[in-house]
């Protein structure tokens, strides 16, 4: 039986299960993420196969500090020193070419490494105390919604003996911005809360939003390719008009209305775009949760042009992708 445990002996059981190559389930300041030693490649093999994830599909490895970092790239270089400076502990991934020290397995066999300093107290104590990187792919099997609590891990993952470090709900709710800097051209592969046009101030230069949704452009990061982030049961984007006629069978996410036309299941989430984006996974999870056979999902109150238009075009790719069949 999986166990949630919190505080100082919750961090030591962590490190005795990652010693011992056992997956632990951590919480971060974007969602739970699932924990092993970077540098054991068994550990990692074995986080792969607890999430079914394809083993053509990189890990990031998260680092409690920037000299942690540099162990694991062949060039710490200017860009991701400039980026670490400005956002780090906090939700920018950086790609980067990989060092020797980083396993195969991690990096799914390719040049680059993903590096992540959380900002969350408890993933940067487990981190420190257990002396080393750590990857940590969201704790939830290949393909499902991401978590955002203990019992989202708990859900996904019923009969593993797995140890689940509780921090509460985590404050962001969606995954962090990942940001290749490998290549010539900095570039988003991921939309997360930190946005383009932060990372370009910081850069100095224009940071382009990899065309994630373009079937034609080439896939850089192979985790981002079609659906993703889904509920079992069949998710659909709806405009606001169309709430009215929701069949009683249908459940509802919606920030515009209190109640289900037909006294279905409705679940509600803020209009503002910070605490739309902490709600949007536990809100798809008890969605899920519930017997409907349809979820509808109201298309969220998007501003481009406020200061957190950045979580919006992030929110947009989650929803776009938890609503793509196929
Ligand atoms: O917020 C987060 O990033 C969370 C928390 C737990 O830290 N972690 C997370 O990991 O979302 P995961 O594995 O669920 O998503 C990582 C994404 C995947 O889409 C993967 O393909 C991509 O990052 N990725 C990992 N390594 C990469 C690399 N070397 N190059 C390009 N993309 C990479
Ligand atoms: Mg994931």
């Amino acid at each position: 039986m999986s166990r949630v445990l919190a505080g100082p002996e919750a961090i030591a059981a962590g490190i005795a299960a990652m010693r011992a190559g056992r997956p632990v389930a951590f919480p971060t300041e974007t969602v739970y993420g699932l924990g092993a030693s970077a540098l054991d490649e068994d550990a990692v093999r074995a986080v792969f196969a607890l999430k079914g994830r394809p083993s053509s599909n990189p890990l990031i490895v998260h680092v409690s500090e920037i000299e942690m970092a540099r162990t694991l790239v062949s060039e710490w270089t200017e860009q991701a020193d400039l980026i670490a400076r400005a956002f780090w502990p906090g939700p920018v991934t950086i790609v980067l070419n990989k060092s020797k020290t980083v396993p195969d397995a991690v990096s799914a066999g390719g040049q680059t490494v993903a590096v992540r300093c959380p900002r969350h107290p408890v993933a940067l104590a487990l981190i420190e105390a257990f002396g080393g990187p750590m990857v940590g792919p969201s704790a939830n099997p290949s393909g499902w919604i991401s978590p955002t609590t203990p019992e989202h891990v708990l859900a996904g993952f019923p009969g593993e003996d797995l140890i689940i470090i509780d921090g509460g709900a985590c404050h962001a709710g969606i995954e962090s911005t990942v940001l290749d800097l490998s290549a010539a051209e900095p570039r988003i592969l991921r939309p997360g809360v930190i946005g383009a046009q932060a990372l370009s101030v910081t850069l100095g230069e224009q940071v382009a939003l990899d065309p994630v949704t373009d079937p034609a452009a080439p896939a850089r990061s192979p985790g981002l390719l079609g659906a993703h982030y889904q509920p079992r049961t069949p998710c659909r984007l709806v405009e606001t008009g169309q709430l009215a006629s929701t069949p009683q069978q249908t459940a509802v996410l919606s920030w515009s209305r209190d109640d289900h036309p037909r006294g279905g299941a409705l679940i509600g989430l803020p209009a503002d775009a910070e605490g739309y984006a902490a709600g949007l996974y536990d809100a798809m999870h008890r969605a899920d949760a519930g017997r409907a056979d349809e979820i509808w999902i109201e298309h969220p109150p998007v501003n481009h042009a406020d200061e957190h238009g950045a979580i919006w075009v992030a929110v947009l790719e989650r929803l776009a992708r938890a609503t793509k069949s196929g």
